[in-house]
């Protein structure tokens, strides 16, 4: 038999239904915060990503799924969705009508990374992105959505991580005081940052060795170095979060490794799940919609990863609950054929009742006991004798009672009983 590729689980029947309940909760959220759906290819070129993501980050030296297409040009499934959003928004000019425009994508992302608990090849975010200005303000309105996102999900106990890594102006003269700090403790830190040192340095303070923990625990903090317009958005973005009473902590470690990002970036992370704790990160990204060949465009955004949110709700939650007794089961008793029943069911469905019939010839014990097992709230009999006067056994599977009713009416009766009765 061949089995599904490592690091890319399959959603099965019985999940599918706490997918469906984040994702609609998520589009609900996004809708009253005025966020449109875009729905982007799974691949692009990959320079896209290159680009976009940074030459010398994980996900591009090493994370990538990328092929030649038969026609010898480089494809990447994406590993991330914000360089395909701001792509898609230079491409179609979608900055003309709006000087903010607050766009989401939710789906599949592929990483090559090496599966463990919370980590896959293939896993599932859902990315929000404000494009187009520079001002706190939107900042403060983008952690405040996903603040509300997660107490929308019914998560508890989530961490905010704040922090600004500077931009253009100012981050070169940190990572020139940076680099000389990691020079006179190169003995301590591992092959890895050796190389980090010469191709992105910044990149040491997340490293998990403990070694290189102990160096950047000591390292000059970058908040240090900030210039006074990235200070002046800083402080602006923590006032405001206070008086909104979102809670956060100021991680001076807190780098991305992602290399688009200027000024504010910010994780939520949840102490319940292990290594893989971040549940949702992001940032401001001024420069990246110039880097892609658009006009310069401020812009902000995050993205959500839909299995932790998962984990995250399955390690705080209590018994699981059974599903509601709903819906009608169409049984048929004797002789009778199919045919009506499977009318009757029709109509139920159309009527928005859940209903089912029995499809494998099962005798009428074995379908009561079906529709016991699949927790209707009604059956319907069809016997011979009834039939031919029109009439069919309407049975409450609760309480047992049962009573005729004419064929013609049940239709209506069933639809007709209080929602609590049938849902
Ligand atoms: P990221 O931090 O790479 O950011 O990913 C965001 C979230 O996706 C993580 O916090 C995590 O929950 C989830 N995630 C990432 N990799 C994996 C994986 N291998 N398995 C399971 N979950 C994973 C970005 O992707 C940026 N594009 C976010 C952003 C949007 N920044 C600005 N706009």
């Amino acid at each position: 038999m061949i089995k599904g590729v490592r690091g890319a689980p399959d959603i099965l029947p019985d999940e599918s239904g706490k997918w469906q309940a984040l994702e609609s909760v998520a589009r609900d959220v996004l809708d009253r915060y005025g966020y449109a759906e875009i729905r982007t290819p799974i691949f692009e070129r990959t320079e896209l990503f290159v680009r976009g993501i940074g030459e010398a980050t994980d996900i591009v030296e090493k994370e990538m799924y990328t092929f030649d297409d038969r026609g010898g040009e480089s494809l990447t499934l994406r590993p991330e969705a914000t360089a395909s959003m701001i792509r898609a928004y230079a491409e179609h000019n979608l900055g003309a009508k709006s000087s903010l425009v607050k766009l989401y994508l939710i789906g599949p992302m592929f990483r090559h990374e090496r599966p463990q608990s919370g980590r896959f090849r293939q896993f599932h975010q859902v990315d929000v992105e404000a494009i187009g200005l520079p001002g706190p303000a939107v900042d403060v309105e983008v952690v405040a959505l996903l603040h509300h996102l997660l107490e929308a999900w019914g998560l508890r106990g989530m961490r905010l991580h704040l922090n600004s890594i500077g931009d253009p102006a100012c981050r070169p003269r940190y990572r020139e005081a940076f680099l000389e700090y990691l020079g006179a403790h190169r003995e301590a830190l591992c092959g890895d940052c050796h190389i980090r040192m010469t191709k992105n340095p910044l990149r040491v303070l997340d490293c998990k060795q403990p070694g290189c923990r102990a160096v950047a625990s000591e390292a000059p903090a970058l908040s240090g170095y900030l210039c006074d317009a990235c200070r002046a958005h800083f402080s602006e973005v923590c006032a405001s979060l206070d008086a909104l009473r979102i809670a956060y902590e100021v991680d001076e470690r807190l780098v991305r490794g992602l290399d688009y990002y200027t000024r504010t970036t910010f994780e939520f992370l949840n102490p319940a799940l292990g290594a893989q704790n971040a549940v949702a990160g992001g940032g401001r990204y001024d420069g990246l919609v110039e880097e892609l060949g658009g006009r310069p465009t401020p812009s902000i955004g995050f993205a959500v990863g839909e299995e932790r949110i998962l984990t995250s709700l399955a390690v705080q939650a209590g018994p699981v609950e059974t599903p509601p007794i709903t819906g009608v089961y169409v049984a048929t008793a004797g002789a009778v054929e199919l045919r009506p029943a499977m009318e009757l069911t029709q109509i139920l469905r159309r009527r928005g009742l859940r209903a089912a019939l029995d499809l494998e010839g099962r005798s009428l014990k074995g379908q009561l006991r079906q529709a016991n097992k699949d927790r209707f709230r009604y059956s319907v009999i069809l016997g011979t004798e009834e039939l031919a006067r029109g009439r069919v056994t309407l049975k409450d599977m609760i309480g047992g009672a049962q009573q005729e009713v004419p064929l013609a009416e049940v239709a209506d009766r069933l639809a007709a009983l209080p929602e609590r009765e049938i849902v």
